[in-house]
């Protein structure tokens, strides 16, 4: 179950005012008829997803996963983000596992790269390389690292079948490549951007390998793509939060904060960043996504946001009911102080923390906060929540005339870097 709760940023009235609007971009949004219309493939991807392909990811997955020790995950951005803060979302950020998920290829850091290719050395991996362009220079040098390695440890026969790869239908490096070699192969589809693909194999195929029931996945996504269909504001958790953020920006407020309690949930906040950040920060408009993780950062940027400059809101992921949870014991000699706790969770000293600080920032500090209420952490629920946050995206974008699905911004480094290495034609 997941409520938003927006009393604490905006008046009922506030929401109302953008009926209209938000009725005729709904209606684009089904009928596919706004800008990078061509893009629109998610919207009703957890009624259409190809049934036969998600039955062949679970049969693979269950192999990979009994028979490896690793899975080596290459991708980045939208052919990485989703997965990895599915899994850890899902799944914790320290638990035992069959196998262990290791994400690679999201930099050219060379002390990373070498790190993870030592730790390979003695285990039994596979790949999944997730690349929509099949070109992308980070997972492309990562993947001939690691295909080198696990062919020179089990053989070119041994490796090809350890190789799985998402990809373009139709064209790229990665498709002929994996076509040549007889790799498995997933189809990344066309009509679906990479930051908007988390429902597709892009996210299906590692989430599971790494046990998550991704039909459950899809179920929940598949429960938010009905109830989001119908635009009226005093039902739509999706559209009243995606009316808020627009409310915000028209009201000075320049930067988003993802603020969640744990820990687990913060690489959630990452692929927020990119689907606020990539869809909508175009043409000098756009709110600037940021992320905190609290009570951690509270003794960093804690100052900042209940007393610095007033330009930004928080949009809090509270899970009430955390995967796993610990009590606090007794001490006879209480020289910390601390039994007036005894016998409290974490989890009630988490929420206090919660309550505390959403108190002060509201009250004292006059932060706008939106509080996502997720009553468990489980697939369906995470599906639902992730599939709210692609609509919403879409719905604020095309509330600031900007087309969702388009990056051109990301395009100059690349040529910049390109040039500077040498490369023909840059
Ligand atoms: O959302 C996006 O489109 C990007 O983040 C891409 O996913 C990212 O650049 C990786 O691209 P590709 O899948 O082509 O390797």
């Amino acid at each position: 179950m997941i409520n938003i709760d927006l009393s604490n940023a905006i008046k009922e009235k506030d929401i109302l005012s953008y009926q209209k609007k938000v009725n005729l971009i709904n209606k684009m949004i089904i009928d596919k008829t706004g800008e990078g219309n061509d893009f629109l493939g998610w919207v009703d991807w957890p009624t259409n997803y190809p049934k036969d392909e998600v039955s062949n990811i679970v049969r693979v997955a269950h192999k990979i996963r009994k028979n490896y020790d690793v899975l080596l995950v290459i991708g980045i951005g939208g052919s990485y983000l989703g997965a990895r803060s599915a899994i850890e979302a899902l799944k914790g950020l320290r638990y035992k596992d069959d196998i262990e998920i290791i994400f690679f290829g999201q930099t050219f850091s060379g002390t990373y790269t070498k790190q993870v290719l030592d730790y390979l050395k003695d285990k039994r991996f596979a790949i999944n390389v997730i690349s929509k362009s099949g070109t992308t220079t980070e997972s492309s040098i990562a993947f001939r690292l690691a295909k080198a390695l696990l062919e020179k440890k089990v053989g070119k026969k041994e490796a090809r079948k350890a190789i799985i790869a998402t990809t373009d239908i139709e064209k790229g490096a990665l498709l002929q490549l994996s076509t040549n070699e007889g790799y498995i192969k997933y189809v990344l589809p066309r009509d679906i951007g990479g930051r908007y693909s988390v429902f597709t194999p892009v996210g299906l195929f590692p989430m599971a390998v790494a046990g998550i029931d991704v039909l459950k996945f899809l179920e929940g996504a598949k429960k938010a793509q009905k109830e989001f269909a119908n635009p009226d504001l005093k039902k739509n958790i999706c559209y009243r939060y995606a009316v808020t953020r627009d409310f915000m920006y028209n009201h000075k407020k320049s930067v988003e904060m993802y603020v969640t309690y744990e820990p687990h949930m913060s690489q959630i906040s990452e692929w927020l960043k990119q689907l606020f950040g990539e869809s909508e920060g175009k043409n000098k408009l756009g709110l600037f996504p940021a992320s905190a993780t609290f009570s951690t950062d509270l003794h960093s940027l804690g100052q900042f946001v209940q007393d610095g400059t007033p330009l930004l809101f928080e949009t809090i992921l509270n899970v009430q009911k955390p995967l796993c949870d610990v009590k606090i014991p007794h001490d006879d000699k209480n020289l910390d102080g601390l039994n007036y706790l005894e016998g409290k969770t974490m989890a009630y000293v988490n929420d206090k923390a919660y309550k505390g600080t959403l108190s002060a920032h509201v009250n004292e500090g006059n932060v706008p906060c939106i509080s996502i209420n997720i009553s468990e952490m489980n697939e369906a629920n995470l599906g639902y929540l992730l599939y709210l946050f692609m609509r919403a995206c879409a719905m604020s974008a095309y509330l600031l005339n900007i087309n969702p699905f388009n990056q051109p911004g990301v395009e100059i480094y690349k040529k910049n870097m390109f040039h500077l290495l040498g490369k023909k034609g840059y």
